[in-house]
């Protein structure tokens, strides 16, 4: 009976082993199904020990086993060893194999001849283990921000294990993979990328296995001063700062005017390392305090210094101004009583040299709206300063004539022989009477818009209006005690009113 069925199943073995020449493949449907054993593919880990069962319904004549395309045994030739040990073949046929390692794995042919049949059967082992992992780079990466770089994690393990990648503990999506070699393409865009990357291999045999590379992130120093203004006067001992991060270490050097600072008897620099109180800052970025001390300032002193500080990334400068004029001055929580058309305004401000003047700008702003656009103009008076041991100077000021429940806003500079200082933050303020509030009511909401101003073009002369109401003393009070500031207290008042 030779069938077609027959001649497929031939041409089928033949095409799927072409290599096993050497095997005599002329089986048959009839001689397989004498086979007792079944074809088997056994699942097992490092060091087991497996047994390949070959046995037929009926006694053999011998037996051989090959792996893949390498002989193994052979029950006619006893004198040729097995490759390795580990591997016995039983008088039954069948092969075992010991102290399994990873090279095992492999295709297993058994070839049986009996008096009446001659067979082959397949089985397979797959010793599988744990996954272990190697990337490339390793150890520590250094780069500076804007640089691309890819990461290759080449992982081994039976079954394939899966690969996943993390950025400091976050999983990062996206990656290219050939292979077992899966790289992942990475691009440094800030600095705060700097940290752990890993590659972690999985699959179900034992734990994960992670390596991985830290990632050091260089960058141009970054500057900034705690001051930008520095007051001082003549004579006295000052000093400059500047603060620097950097990696690599930033150097730094001081200009005054444009011109290299002299370091020596009179002017000096130190440097202080503030890494330790920045400790969450990964310990190769430099966090440096520089200090420029004049030991006695003189007149020449004064003016535009910059630290310029600059690494192999880039360079970076910032400027801080060392002056005599006075600091911007601050307006006061005002105890005193208000009225509807005046507006006890207090304010401090600190000066080395003595104060000549100040000058103070107030306007309306319309009432319950304050765009931008319909803004008056401000109205400037100057205001001779008190004589007063400095260096603190409060100073009050009673605006008249104001126009009954609305809103003004205001601000102060103040002049000493070295020259003005620079604008106080806007504070607005109501006169007594009904009117809408705005949000805002204390100082520190109020942030001065330093776009808004040009201060000496946009002052106009006292109002028409501001002066003739000068002579008129408002009437109304409302009584109150304790510190209550501004707006709120006008607030307070109209509460008074209604209730
Ligand atoms: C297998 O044996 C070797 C040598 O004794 C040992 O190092 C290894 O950890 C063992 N593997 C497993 C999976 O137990
Ligand atoms: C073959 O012989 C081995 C060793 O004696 C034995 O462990 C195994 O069970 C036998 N296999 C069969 C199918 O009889
Ligand atoms: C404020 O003035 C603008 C422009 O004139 C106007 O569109 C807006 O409605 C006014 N808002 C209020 C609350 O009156
Ligand atoms: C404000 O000042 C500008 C320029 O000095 C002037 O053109 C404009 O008319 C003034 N506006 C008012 C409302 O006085
Ligand atoms: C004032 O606050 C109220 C409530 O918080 C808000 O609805 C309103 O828009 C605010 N008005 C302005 C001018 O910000």
């Amino acid at each position: 009976m030779c069938s077609i069925d027959l001649l497929i199943s031939l041409l089928l073995i033949g095409l799927l082993h072409p290599s096993k020449a050497e095997l005599n493949f002329n089986n048959d449907l009839e001689n397989n199904q004498k086979f007792k054993s079944v074809p088997t593919t056994i699942k097992s880990y490092e060091n087991d020990t497996v047994l390949l069962p070959c046995h037929l319904d009926t006694p053999f004549r011998y037996v051989r086993w090959h792996r893949d395309d390498q002989p193994l045994v052979d029950s006619r030739h006893p004198e040729i060893l097995p490759p390795n040990e580990r591997i016995v073949l039983w008088g039954n046929g069948s092969l075992q194999v010991s102290n399994l390692k990873a090279e095992d794995t492999g295709d297993y042919y058994c070839e049986i001849m009996s008096s009446s049949n001659h067979a082959v059967q397949v089985h397979a082992i797959e010793v599988q283990y744990e996954p272990s992992v190697v990337t490339e780079p390793s150890g520590i990466l250094e780069l500076p921000i804007g640089a691309i770089f890819e990461v290759i994690c080449m992982a081994k393990g039976v079954p394939q294990p899966s690969i996943s990648w993390r950025l400091n503990g976050n999983t990062v999506d996206q990656y290219s993979n050939s292979g077992n070699r899966q790289s992942h393409i990475f691009e440094i865009k800030s600095r705060s990328m700097a940290g752990l990357i890993e590659c972690l291999a999985t699959n179900e045999v034992g734990q994960p296995a992670v390596a991985g590379v830290q990632l050091q992130v260089l960058f141009a120093p970054e500057v900034t001063l705690p001051q930008s203004v520095v007051y001082t006067r003549v004579g006295d001992r000052t000093h400059l700062e500047c603060i620097v991060e950097a990696a690599p270490l930033a150097t730094l050097q001081w200009f005054h005017h444009g011109v290299p600072v002299a370091i020596g008897a009179h002017i000096s620099s130190q440097e202080t390392e503030l890494g330790v109180v920045n400790q969450a800052l990964d310990s190769y970025v430099s966090l440096v305090k520089h200090v420029l001390t004049v030991k006695k300032v003189r007149e020449s002193d004064m003016g535009q210094y910059e630290c310029r500080a600059s690494n192999s990334i880039g360079f970076k400068s910032a400027t801080v101004e060392l002056t005599g004029r006075p600091m911007p001055c601050v307006f006061k929580i005002n105890p005193g009583t208000q009225s509807s058309t005046s507006h006890v305004l207090v304010w401090q401000t600190e000066s080395m040299l003595p104060i000549m003047e100040f000058k103070l700008k107030f306007r309306q702003i319309p009432s319950a709206n304050i765009t931008r656009t319909i803004r008056t103009n401000w109205t400037e008076l100057t205001i001779p300063a008190q004589v007063t041991i400095g260096p603190i100077y409060i100073t009050s000021y009673t605006l008249h004539g104001l126009q009954p429940a609305s809103l003004f806003e205001v601000s102060v500079l103040a002049r000493n022989s070295f020259g003005w200082s620079d604008n106080s933050k806007i504070v607005r303020f109501a006169t007594g009477g009904e009117v809408e509030l705005p949000n805002y009511s204390t100082e520190s909401e109020l942030q001065y818009d330093a776009t808004e101003e040009v201060f000496d073009n946009e002052i106009t002369q006292r109002s028409q209006i501001f002066t003739a109401s000068m002579t008129h003393n408002g009437a109304t009070t409302c009584e109150y005690s304790g510190f209550i500031y501004l707006a709120i207290f006008i607030q307070i008042c109209l509460n008074m009113r209604y209730t």
